[in-house]
């Protein structure tokens, strides 16, 4: 398959079939915004479940928070992203268009024929100058200027400002950690290739309070434990590697940071961040409220601010990760098939029930067994068409699993389980159907 062309088969097929439409569509869309359909919504959640359970259920050092997206605009002065979350920007005086400085030799001229900024006799470039990423908003009923909050471009920040409240509460020790899945808002100057990089997305961020002095050690287990998170999804492993940041790349807050990197159809990209962020947060958050966040270890008998080491995954990045990495295409019997390959546990539909026929009591049987397992999986009905026609339905949106009742049905009360991936078919009995599904969902 051509490179350009998968991304435009996916999208095609994500807005065809339900997973992701374009933001405010009938008004021509909003820029980098985009909405979830009804299996999109199904996927993302499946996703994010993930990543509560193995970071939030499956540990003891972990304890979930959901802060608000709007938070006191000091929190941001503080944090540096008042002064540092920025991007260079250029504009064109001729054009009025803007690109960031960093990327004006691969972007586009929107003047003809097709250059590149500053090429055309009448571009008028400006000097470089930056550009806050974070989106403003007014709070209250009067727009003045003591009024003005940041719509949260990062949800870190929250679970800092609660580190105490959730230390007491919760009684943890250091090492702990806080997790949270949420909205962040970024005014991306270069945002595009779908749902790679919008203005408004979800992060699944958790911040690692440790001793200091423990920093490295943690980082390193970190680092670990998410790649094999990545795997453990089914990414294919071939397509996952690390970027270690060099200095001139590092964000304002970290001591030292490494990227997940996927290969996406447009070219290998971060999906999550490992960051040591010393106690940047923390002893800035101390200075600027006044209050105290030092740990006393009662063991050691003495207070020290902690050190944070900190994971954070794009929830929508991710979601299109695991839709790039499934998706494939093949001949079968001289016709395209098209599948979406998800691990089981991640789909949207776990099962499809399909009686072969409206006819001989199948519908009635098929409805029984709809209705008995859809109290346990996320499961679709369908009698509509040929039996191969709904079988490449449910391909081409990675149901693993399509269950036929056909006439040997009322016979000996068996039925049909096809696989998505292999097409290979196993008969067994209506009732053990709930069980096999359980054993294979994992
Ligand atoms: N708290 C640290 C932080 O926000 P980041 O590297 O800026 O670090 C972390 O972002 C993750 O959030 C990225 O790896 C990516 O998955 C996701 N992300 C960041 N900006 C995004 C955007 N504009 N659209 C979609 N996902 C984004």
């Amino acid at each position: 398959m051509a490179q350009t062309s998968v991304m435009d088969k996916l999208v095609s097929l994500c807005k065809r079939r339900g997973f992701v439409f374009q933001s405010s569509e009938i008004y021509g869309g909003l820029g980098s915004v985009w909405d979830y359909g009804p299996l999109g919504v199904e996927l993302k959640r499946n996703i994010k479940d993930r990543w509560w359970h193995a970071m939030v259920r499956a540990r003891d050092d972990i304890e979930g928070l959901d802060a608000a997206i709007l938070m006191h605009p000091k929190v941001w002065e503080a944090s540096g992203h008042v002064a540092g979350f920025t991007d260079p920007l250029i504009d064109c005086k001729t054009c009025k268009a803007r690109f960031r400085a960093d990327q004006v030799g691969d972007a586009a001229c929107p003047q003809k024929p097709s250059k590149h900024p500053g090429e055309h006799t009448t571009c008028a470039l400006t000097e470089p100058r930056m550009f806050n990423l974070m989106f403003k908003t007014v709070m209250g009923p009067v727009e003045e200027s003591g009024s003005v909050v940041y719509l949260r471009p990062e949800t870190a920040q929250g679970i800092y400002v609660n580190y105490l409240n959730v230390l007491q509460s919760s009684r943890q020790k250091i090492p702990f950690g806080i997790a949270q899945i949420g909205k962040a808002f970024r005014n991306e100057i270069t945002p595009g290739n779908f749902i790679f990089r919008t203005r408004e997305f979800e992060q699944m961020e958790m911040q690692f309070f440790v001793k200091p002095g423990d920093d490295t050690e943690w980082f390193e287990r970190w680092r670990g434990l998410r790649m094999a998170w990545h795997q453990e999804l089914g990414l294919n492993p071939d397509k996952l590697r690390w970027h270690p940041h060099v200095e001139s790349e590092l964000a304002h807050y970290a001591r030292a940071a490494y990227d997940i990197e996927y290969e996406f159809p447009f070219g290998w990209n971060e999906i999550e961040g490992i960051h040591n962020r010393g106690d940047f947060d923390l002893s800035n958050h101390q200075k600027a409220s006044g209050k105290k966040l030092e740990y006393f270890d009662q063991a050691a008998n003495t207070r020290y601010l902690p050190n944070v080491v900190e994971t954070s995954a794009g929830a929508d990045r991710i979601t299109l990760t695991v839709l790039a990495d499934a998706f494939r295409e093949e001949e079968v019997e001289g016709e395209t098939r098209a599948v979406l390959g998800f691990l089981p546990s991640v789909a949207p539909i776990k099962a499809a029930v399909l009686p072969l026929v409206n006819k001989d009591a199948m519908p009635e049987m098929a409805t029984e067994l709809f209705n008995d397992i859809r109290k346990k999986f996320s499961c679709f009905y369908d009698d509509g068409g040929a039996i191969g026609r709904r079988y490449r339905r449910m391909d081409e949106v990675g149901t693993p699993f399509c269950i036929t009742i056909d006439g040997q049905t009322a016979t000996d009360q068996t039925v049909t389980v096809r696989h998505r991936d292999s097409m290979a078919q196993d008969r067994i009995a209506i009732d053990a159907v709930t069980r096999y599904l359980s054993e294979r969902l994992v």
